[in-house]
């Protein structure tokens, strides 16, 4: 039974917790949090000894932690996490620093345990059979890639998330899912080049609409358009093959495709079962722990969609095309 550590008893900690806490071979023993009403609820729900003492936590007898706490302290929570022999799950993004990011994959490798970092938008059930159709081949080779996803202006207004310090703006803390998302169908990005800037009334600290361009190592290219300040929401993604198109409406679907001169495949997302996305990526890291799986997504994967939003900001800022590993 792994004994798991829970830091940051928000939202997504205690999902991800539940989930972690069900699983036959684990169970969450320990818990953290900066707010005694969250730390006292999480410890409650779980039956797990409450930790004021984030340093207390990590010497206590745990064999692995899910960090879900603000964007900015992820790198210092995990790093120490893995200094202290503790295999290691964080949500997205992984850091606010590329720099960070690679001190976290070699504070992991040199103490042996796992890194997972909890992209999970690729097993959401549309955008994991949208994976799964290109994968098969039919549409040929994936060439130009759009994702659109704007609106909710409110969803970063507050808290924390409004905040460059803690949360780094747009890209990292929502669309570090879609640059992840467009590296695993498109491959590795080589050059970025974003415009962006903040129009409304929203009290975010930085960006509410940016466009990034990236250009690939295998030649193809993709378009990311995205922040809050759209009145009417849109999740788009279109990916064109040298065979023919595919086309999803985000979380909702549907998926469309069709090889050139044929009709459209619809698959509606109610169509696509599986199992729910939170609970596979706990359970993939829980079984790379426990059996020695590989994960299905890792450190290095969450590095190179920090590296790519942090080349999107660069860009931005020097107002040309820059290479996303500078
Ligand atoms: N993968 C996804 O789909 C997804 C969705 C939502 C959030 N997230 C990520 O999960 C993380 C947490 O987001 P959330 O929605 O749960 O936020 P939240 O505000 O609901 O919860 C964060 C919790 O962390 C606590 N906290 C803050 N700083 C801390 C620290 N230094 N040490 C210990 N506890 C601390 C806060 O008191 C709060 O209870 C963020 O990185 C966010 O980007 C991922």
């Amino acid at each position: 039974m792994l004994k798991v550590g829970l830091i940051g008893c928000g939202g997504m900690g205690t999902n991800l917790a539940r989930h972690c806490h069900s699983l036959p071979n684990s169970k969450i023993t320990a818990v953290h949090d900066m707010k005694t009403e969250a730390l006292e609820r999480a410890a409650a729900e779980f039956d797990a000894q409450a930790y004021t003492s984030f340093r207390k936590l990590i010497g206590s007898d745990l064999d692995a932690m899910i960090v879900a706490t603000p964007n900015d302290s992820h790198a210092p929570i995990a790093i120490a996490a893995a200094n202290a022999g503790k295999h290691v799950f964080c949500e997205k993004p992984m850091a606010l620093r590329v720099s960070d990011c690679r001190a976290m994959i070699e504070a992991a490798e040199k103490a042996g345990v796992k890194l997972m970092v909890g992209h999970v938008l690729r097993l959401i059930p549309v955008f994991w059979n949208t994976k799964h159709i290109i994968d098969s081949g039919i549409l040929g080779k994936p060439f130009a890639i759009t994702v659109t996803r704007l609106g909710g202006l409110d969803t970063l207004a507050t808290g924390w998330r409004a905040t460059i310090k803690h949360s780094g703006g747009y890209l990292y803390e929502i669309n570090v899912h879609e640059l992840d998302y467009m590296r695993f169908v498109m491959g590795e990005p080589e050059t970025v080049f974003a415009s962006m800037g903040h129009f409304t009334a929203s009290p975010v600290e930085f960006e509410d609409v940016a466009f990034v361009q990236i250009r690939y190592a295998n030649g193809s290219i993709g378009t990311l358009h995205c922040g809050g300040s759209s009145s009417i929401k849109k999740y788009e993604m279109m990916i064109q093959c040298t065979e023919g198109t595919i086309t999803n409406g985000g979380f909702a679907g549907p998926i469309r495709y069709a090889r050139f001169g044929e009709e459209p495949t619809v698959i509606q997302a109610s169509e696509i079962t599986k199992e729910d996305p939170y609970r596979e990526e706990i359970r993939c890291w829980v079984d790379a722990i426990t059996n020695n799986a590989s994960l299905p997504f890792d450190g290095y994967d969450g590095m190179a969609a920090v590296q790519t939003a942090a080349a999107a900001y660069r860009s931005a800022r020097l107002n040309r095309v820059v290479r996303c590993k500078s």
